[in-house]
């Protein structure tokens, strides 16, 4: 196979097993074919296609990215964040498709799908409207079934509507008070706090979540530190050592916004167990050389082995840290009752490289099939 035939399932799920293997998988080949799954219409198509829809994932289109979660316990997981996309792709029957890989992977795992039922009417309108309507994740730790989250889009009927649909989805779920909770601590500056995801553990365990997240436009630390307080008992310190040491500052973040995320559990449904706060990377920084750096030291300060960052980077992509920006898209720190640890995401750049933000290096080619297929 010459690299121009790559498709953009060859090339991901290749990404992929590097991965799971650097991590300690024995077996590759689940991760692997749940990917290929995901991907729908999109995964057949040669990368030299280009990509058969603006999927928002990532920044350059492609439906997928990984994430390497560092439980400070110790134990280790390979996420897939996805888009599936359908053959003739449009809003609708993206959705169509997603449904069906669903249906698939509901059926094979044992999945439930109870929650989901309780609340898609609402989330899941004809014509849907916003970046998104049906997101997954795709979560595996080594010996364990697969694991599957799926992603609601709370601006699907417009974003004057989405406290709205929050709210209602909450209240299905039983879990109204944890809502009044999140809205007093983190959506506090009018617009420039919004509900950007909606998300639900499809597994039927007490302790799966739900899980809310919302976006802070230009916000700083002690913004976010406010948003944290939803969730008592956590160490609020750490959001200003995180921010400084992978951000670079206290913000204002005004690039790509911060984010928080609270989940919910049904045994505790009346407020937020846990915080988590995304920072994008990059666009606080130059280049990934950069990102990696400093995330590095916020490993390290935590314990957590730096060296783990670069198998896994290694995993995914073989060219110059120096020579692009967004392989390292986002940081985030977890805090709370149900385990703190760092998560670090990896973009797949199937399609695309964000230029550094230097003036003087040479634009970078897109890598195709000999990087990481070849490693
Ligand atoms: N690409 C989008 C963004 O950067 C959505 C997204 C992908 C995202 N992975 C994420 C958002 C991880 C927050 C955290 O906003």
């Amino acid at each position: 196979m010459n690299g121009a035939d790559v498709t953009l399932s060859d090339y991901t799920s290749q990404q992929l097993r590097n991965l799971c293997r650097e991590a300690g998988f024995t077996d590759t080949d689940t991760p692997a074919e749940l990917l290929r799954e995901l991907l729908g219409a999109a995964g057949g198509r040669p990368l030299s296609a280009g990509p058969l829809w603006p999927s928002d994932v990532a920044d350059d289109a492609t439906p997928v990215e990984f994430s390497f979660a560092f439980d400070d316990g110790g134990d280790r997981a390979i996420r897939v964040l996805g888009e599936t996309i359908a053959e003739r792709p449009g809003p609708d029957a993206n959705v169509a498709a997603a449904r069906r890989f669903l249906h698939t992977v509901t059926e094979r795992y044992g999945c439930t799908a109870d929650r989901f039922e309780a609340v898609q009417d609402l989330f899941l309108p004809e014509r849907p409207r916003g970046k998104f309507a049906l997101w997954f994740s795709l979560i595996f730790r080594p010996g364990a079934a697969p694991r599957v989250k799926v992603y609601f889009n709370p601006d699907v009927r417009g974003p004057e509507r989405a406290r709205e649909l929050v709210a209602e989805g909450l209240r299905r779920l039983g879990m109204d008070n944890a809502y009044d909770i999140v809205l007093a601590h983190a959506l506090s500056r009018g617009d420039r706090d919004r509900f950007s995801f909606f998300a639900l553990d499809l597994d039927d365990d007490p302790l799966s979540r739900v899980k809310l997240y919302v976006s802070h436009a230009a916000a700083s630390v002690p913004d976010v530190e406010r948003a944290a307080a939803a969730v008592s008992g956590i160490d609020r310190s750490e959001i200003g050592r995180f921010c400084a040491l992978v951000g670079g500052s206290s913000g204002p973040f005004a690039g790509r916004p911060l984010i928080s995320s609270y989940s919910l559990v049904e045994a505790d449904p009346d407020r937020p167990g846990n915080y988590s706060l995304y920072l994008p990377v990059r666009d606080y920084v130059p280049d990934d050389e950069t990102a990696r750096s400093r995330i590095r030291s916020f490993l390290a300060e935590h314990g957590l082995d730096p060296a783990d960052l670069d198998r896994a980077l290694g995993a995914v992509s073989g060219r110059p840290l120096r020579d692009g920006r967004g392989l390292l898209a986002h940081v985030s720190l977890r805090l709370g009752g149900f385990g703190s640890g760092t998560t670090v995401y990896l973009s797949s750049e199937a399609y695309d490289v964000t230029p550094p933000r230097r003036g003087t290096a040479r634009p970078v080619p897109v890598p195709l099939a000999d990087a990481p297929l070849g490693g």
